[in-house]
């Protein structure tokens, strides 16, 4: 099985990307031929700072190696350094319909929040997404529950494209976590953990200080009532039940009965210790890798070399199969 997964390069990565997604890559490395890109060209996106992209891509590239990804496990590499991937945005828009672009939630809310410029670069973000896919012909794409839209995408533009030209792409599979798979802003537990639109105080950076977590989590919005339940009408304790529920590797029926008649105070305290270990080694380890890099260059360059000769082979038959080029090029 080949899995495929993309995250964005910043330093500000938080519990909702940890649970929701890293930890999924970490696993993905046992399960099969495991993937994972920076996607520095899906960043230009939105307004930007030359000098601090490059930066963030190793923020990013040591925030993962410290989460437990292995280079000799896995392929880690930076999107533009594979430019196979631009070629097949363009030749995949050929099959992509303008009105499902124009329906991606996220595309929605992403230029609504545009001040200056919404640029066609977000509108095409979901074809790069689907390029990034299908390069690989992965078959398993890991990712939170934000991103099922853009996974629906990938597999109608696969079939369309399939159909048309001849079965050469993949239908990928999106591989969502049972629990945990949309974290909740600890202040405002009905809108999604966030660095762009959630709050500081409820967004848990994985590389906070330990003060700073237990702070954050222990000043997290709770509801009205004193029972540790999940409940529709409680989405700040059925947040944190399922933090802690994935943080210990317990089920959440576990967690509420073991804090079943005791009150929020301890039940907190309980979920900021689990986060508190839960991240902390992740902290200590990127000390020590993102000093270096020139060795985060090496690991990134040596997995674009690994990830060009798969994704070259498939642009090849793209165009083959599409007429574009002399063939056999
Ligand atoms: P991004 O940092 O936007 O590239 O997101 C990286 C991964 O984290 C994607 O797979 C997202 O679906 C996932 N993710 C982002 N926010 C959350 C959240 N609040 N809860 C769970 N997963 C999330
Ligand atoms: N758009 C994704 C996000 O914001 C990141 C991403 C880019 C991705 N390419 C991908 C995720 C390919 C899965 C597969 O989180």
């Amino acid at each position: 099985m080949r899995i495929f997964s993309g995250i964005q390069p910043t330093g500000r990565k938080h519990l909702g990307n940890y649970i929701g997604a890293i930890r999924q890559y970490v696993e993905g490395q046992d399960r099969g031929e495991a993937i994972y890109c920076i996607v520095d060209l899906h960043a230009i996106s939105v307004p930007y700072e030359p000098v601090e992209l490059r930066d963030h891509v190793y923020d990013t590239a040591a925030i993962l190696l410290a989460a437990g990804l292995d280079p000799d496990r896995c392929i880690l590499f930076r999107q533009s350094d594979v430019r196979e991937h631009t070629e097949l945005t363009w030749l995949l828009s050929a099959v992509t319909s303008h009105g499902d672009l124009n329906r991606m939630t996220q595309f929605k809310e992403k230029s609504a929040r545009q001040r200056e410029l919404a640029s066609a670069a977000l509108f095409f973000y979901p074809v790069l997404q689907v390029a990034d896919v299908l390069a690989y012909r992965a078959g398993d794409v890991p990712v939170g529950e934000d991103q099922r839209q853009h996974v629906e995408l990938m597999r109608e533009i696969a079939r369309r494209f399939n159909e048309r030209f001849g079965e050469l792409l993949v239908e990928p599979e999106v591989r969502v976590p049972e629990v945990g798979a949309r974290i909740m802003d600890l202040q405002e537990p009905t809108a999604k953990m966030s660095t762009t639109g959630g709050s500081e105080q409820g967004t848990v950076l994985v590389l906070d200080e330990p003060d700073v977590v237990r702070k954050k989590v222990m000043s997290a919005v709770t509801d009205s009532g004193s029972d540790v339940v999940r409940a529709p009408d409680k989405p700040g304790i059925s947040n944190l039940i399922e933090i802690l529920s994935v943080v210990r590797g317990v089920g959440t029926q576990e967690v509420e009965r073991e804090f079943a008649g005791s009150g929020y105070g301890d039940f907190k305290r309980a979920v900021a210790d689990a986060v508190v270990h839960y991240v902390a080694p992740v902290r200590e380890r990127y000390a020590g890798l993102r000093g270096d890099e020139a060795g985060l260059e090496r690991t990134l360059a040596a997995g674009a070399e690994r990830a060009r000769a798969i994704a070259s082979a498939t642009v090849a038959e793209v165009r083959e199969a599409m007429g574009i080029g002399a063939s056999g090029s």
